[in-house]
């Protein structure tokens, strides 16, 4: 097999065009991305990487060269014309990542590109249909715009923005750059523009403001023209807005309309409309009555505005929230399903209760019809009362209630704008007459990141355990990965991501989602590196918990599953002003502080009554936890530095690695019974887990780890981060069966006692609580069991050596009474697929492994023998290479196609 080496400097040799190639190779291009989007605009970096999927009907097939060509206009793209760049033939079998190296990039530069490749035998194929990228505004000065806000008096109220404008001229095309704090709508000409929802993303908005492009072209018509922009309060609290559109004529000129205070042309108005109240915690009060109909219209300003108690003034310059702006690449905000209820109930008279049956994070579409004046309120909440009403209590102070007061007249629909819940079920109140499953439609929410893998198993336990973490990763994905989606909270806690972070990257494509995350976990450090709990910090404390490692591990699952090695070299001097602060506030070796350590144990593991605001471990040692993670951090920073060519840097956290090693095996190794700690099963997994375990002295760790499951009746005495740990390390030391066990538990304390209890998504706590305190039905801190399915099950995993699934390791775990597994992973190459099926003595594995990448494949057997691909003795099988027997498996190396593995 011919390995290639990624990220080995592409050598240039020619300029070379497909003819003279001879016939044209079978290797088609497609799926062009540009910085991991489909024809994004507002790229901000002036060096955006490049990836393309390749397919080709033959096995092992490679990209031996390729060539891109991009161009400034679609013309030349055509004419095969590279203006900006023509990257010639290039040696190389990079077919992602690849950054731009042309022409010097600048603000609003449309590119257009394609690219073709050389296959296996040297074949040039054809190219790629053309793709586009197009810049953001890269610097400060691109901006005329300025922030414009409310006159003094603000009463609370959404505010409503309007400008008039004129277009005389043919356009040619136009862009909309905004801003709009904390959340905003924007409309041109009466036209809702676009699908996003809940824009911009949270951040620190003063140290970062994400503005969204919008092109805006096809809305303008000749003569009057109107934009309006309804801004709430969102995170910010108060609404402002900075907005900027570029209109370009066909005659090469241009108009740029922006907002402003004072008088330039006409002045941009303001004023609140019927959106009376709204919070992201509390929720919506509209009032129909009050709508300004034709607000976003260009005809003139409605004369007679219902609500006369506030006419439309002149918006004001409004101080700036202080931080950058910076385009929004992260996946944004959307709705991303619609689901019908399935129930609804009369609890008591006039009080309707809607169940979903899943419990979802978004909002309710309500449809009423009815007099003008009457108000419907809409409760929203995880769980009911005795009585069948919902039970809000464990939302604490967020009130998660939506009210709609009629216009009258007719069929109304509404949705509110600038909140949203996380809840199963809806209590629908003062509707007028009875109101059927049709007058109401939930809306799905969360930030546009794809679903990413598939499993499923012949247990149906599985199947269920898998819908409910990936129910629950999806309602918490608000721009930020928050805690929870409903109570007064919904923060981006660092210490729950540090287990959820690999959950998510198999569930969902983060390529552009955890970046931004980054951001803001780099956003809350301080000069002396301490970082926050949550991010942007609004929670918490500072420093955060030194279990935090999922600020390193963002970029560590972006490299890993996406090849990106951006996103680390960016954070790296933040990644290692962290962990040096950890390790300055270690004496000997072992980190003095920490607060939640493993986090939320069964409650008999918790300290003495700590049902209630705390879940602190009464067994594993919060410093045992921190020290350990400064040890991961420093391991995590050595390979890093390796992967970045950093020498000294990586020599210098080798010798940290060592030294908080053996500090953590003087502190906490107990001899006497061969574990670590109260040698319970969070400390013997997490030190397995960490390798930290001195080689002679594995047996009896894994023997203890196993032991205590045991006694435990094959059940998890852990909290969020050594759950994780507990199954992986069971599978690395020859116990997938154990794992197994826990996984299919049924009783107090499992996944299984959670659906059994009607769990949808996961709780906060192994225990079924629903009053106020810590009460969370949708958290995913508890939802690492489903990276395990795919790693295990599915067998789906990276392999370090070449990431980004450049090569992969395929090695399915054949469990306990599983007889089937189907596993797929959408990768940058393309589709994974890992199926496997047991019948009697025959195993059989499906694999198909996409163009361009090359997989390690472990099929359970003793000797290769015993193995048949595609009903040919494997290791004689085309493509197939047998490396080695190891642990009862059969080792095989492949390249891309379809495999069907047989062992009996
Ligand atoms: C959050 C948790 C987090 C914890 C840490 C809670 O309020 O919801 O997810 O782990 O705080 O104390």
């Amino acid at each position: 097999m011919r390995h290639l080496i990624r990220g080995a400097l592409p050598i240039v040799f020619c300029l070379a065009s497909a003819t003279g190639y001879g016939s044209e190779s079978v290797v088609r291009v497609g799926d062009l991305r540009c910085e991991c989007a489909t024809n994004p605009l507002g790229v901000d970096t002036v060096h955006p990487r490049l990836s393309w999927r390749l397919t080709s009907p033959r096995r092992g097939e490679v990209q031996t060269a390729y060539q891109i060509l991009a161009a400034s206009s679609e013309e030349k793209l055509k004419a095969d014309e590279g203006d900006l760049w023509d990257s010639g033939k290039v040696i190389a079998d990079q077919s992602t990542q690849v950054p731009f190296q042309g022409k010097g990039l600048s603000s609003r530069q449309h590119c257009y590109w394609k690219v073709r490749v050389w296959d296996k035998d040297d074949k040039a194929s054809g190219y790629s249909e053309p793709a586009s990228w197009e810049m953001a505004l890269l610097s400060s000065s691109d901006w005329k715009a300025q922030w414009i806000g409310y006159t003094a008096g603000w009463n609370g109220r959404a505010l409503y923005f309007r400008y008039h404008f004129d277009i005389r001229k043919a356009v040619k095309e136009a862009r909309t750059y905004v801003a709009g704090l904390g959340y905003y709508e924007l409309h041109l000409n009466g036209v809702r523009v676009g699908d996003r929802v809940l824009d911009p993303g949270f951040t620190d908005y003063s140290k970062r403001v994400l503005y969204s492009t919008y092109d805006v072209g096809g809305l303008l018509r000749s003569g009057g023209n109107v934009i309006g922009v309804i801004v709430g309060n969102g995170w910010y609290g108060m609404p402002k807005l900075l907005l900027q559109m570029e209109v370009t004529y066909t005659d090469g000129s241009g108009d740029w309309f922006y907002t402003h205070g004072g008088i330039i042309g006409e002045s941009w108005r303001v004023t609140c409309g019927p959106i009376l109240a709204n919070s992201v915690y509390d929720g919506e009060v509209y009032d129909a009555r009050l709508e300004k109909s034709g607000w976003d219209l260009p005809e003139t300003i409605p004369e007679k505005p219902v609500d006369r108690t506030e006419g439309w003034e002149g918006a004001v310059p409004v101080e700036p929230p202080g931080g950058r702006l910076v385009s929004q690449t992260i996946n944004p905000i959307k709705i991303m399903d619609t689901l019908h209820p399935g129930k609804v109930s009369e609890p008591r008279p006039g009080v309707f209760v809607y169940d979903l049956g899943q419990n979802v994070a978004g909002w309710a579409e309500l449809r009423v019809k009815g007099e003008q004046g009457v108000r419907v309120t809409l409760r929203f909440a995880e769980n009911l009362a005795a009585d069948g009403t919902v039970n809000q209590e464990n939302l604490r102070k967020a009130a998660a209630t939506d009210e709609y007061t009629l216009r009258g007249g007719g069929e109304e629909k509404w949705e509110p704008r600038f909140t949203y819940h996380g809840f199963r079920y809806i209590q629908v109140e003062g509707f007028p007459g009875r109101p059927g499953l049709q007058n109401i439609l939930v809306k799905v929410i969360r930030s546009s990141v794809h679903p990413n893998g598939v499993f499923e198993a012949s247990n149906e336990l599985l199947n269920r355990i898998q819908k409910m973490v990936w129910w629950t990763e999806a309602s918490n994905l608000y721009s930020i990965p928050t805690d929870c989606p409903q109570r007064d909270e919904r923060m981006g806690w660092l210490n729950d991501l540090t287990v959820r972070t690999e959950e998510a990257v198999y569930n969902f494509n983060m390529s552009r989602f955890s970046p931004k995350f980054l951001n803001d976990i780099g956003d809350t450090q301080a000069e002396d590196g301490s970082i926050t709990d949550t991010a942007p910090f609004k929670w918490g404390m500072r420093p955060a918990d030194p279990v935090s490692a999922s600020y390193l591990l963002q970029a560590w699952f972006l490299y890993q599953h996406y090849g990106d090695t951006r996103a680390m070299a960016d954070h790296f001097d933040g990644f290692k002003a962290w962990t040096d602060f950890l390790a300055s506030k270690s004496k000997d070796g072992i980190v003095t502080y920490g607060y939640y350590g493993d986090w939320a144990p069964p409650s008999a593991y918790t300290v003495e009554g700590s049902l209630g605001a705390s879940a602190v471990s009464k067994d594993t040692p919060v410093q045992l936890m921190s020290t350990g993670y400064l040890y991961y951090c420093s391991r995590l920073l050595s390979s890093m530095a390796q992967i970045l060519g950093r020498k000294d840097d990586k020599t210098k956290y080798d010798v940290l690695a060592q030294r908080v090693g053996e500090a953590f095996n003087r502190e906490y190794w107990n001899d006497a019974v061969g574990g670590y700690g109260a040698n319970n099963q969070s400390a013997n997994s997490f030190a397995l887990f960490l390798g930290l375990v001195p080689q002679k002295q594995v047996p009896r760790v894994v023997n203890n780890l196993v032991k205590d499951i045991k006694v435990a009746g094959g059940r998890l005495t852990t909290g969020n981060l050594c759950t994780k740990y507990v199954l992986e390390a069971l599978v690395a030391h020859g116990h997938a069966d154990v794992a197994y066990e826990i996984v299919t538990q049924k009783t107090y304390p499992s996944w299984g006692f959670m659906l059994a209890n009607g769990a949808t998504t996961l709780w906060e706590r192994w225990e079924e609580l629903t009053g106020g305190g810590m009460n969370s039905h949708n958290h995913p801190m508890m939802g690492s069991v489903s990276s395990w399915f795919y790693k295990y099950l599915g067998g789906i995993n990276t392999d370090p050596q070449a990431p980004g699934f450049k090569r992969m390791v395929i090695h399915p775990y054949p469990v306990g009474d599983l007889t089937w597994v189907r596993s797929e992973y959408t990768s940058m190459y393309g589709v994974i697929r890992s199926a496997w099926r047991r019948e009697g003595n025959t195993f059989r594995l499906n694999l198909t492994v996409p163009v361009n990448t090359t997989a390690t494949v472990y099929v359970p057997a003793s000797n290769v023998s015993q193995v048949t691909e595609g009903g040919k003795p494997a290791a004689s099988a085309a493509g197939v290479e047998w490396m080695r027997n190891e642990d009862g498996a059969v080792v095989f190396e492949v390249g891309s196609g379809d495999y069907e593995f047989v062992a009996r």
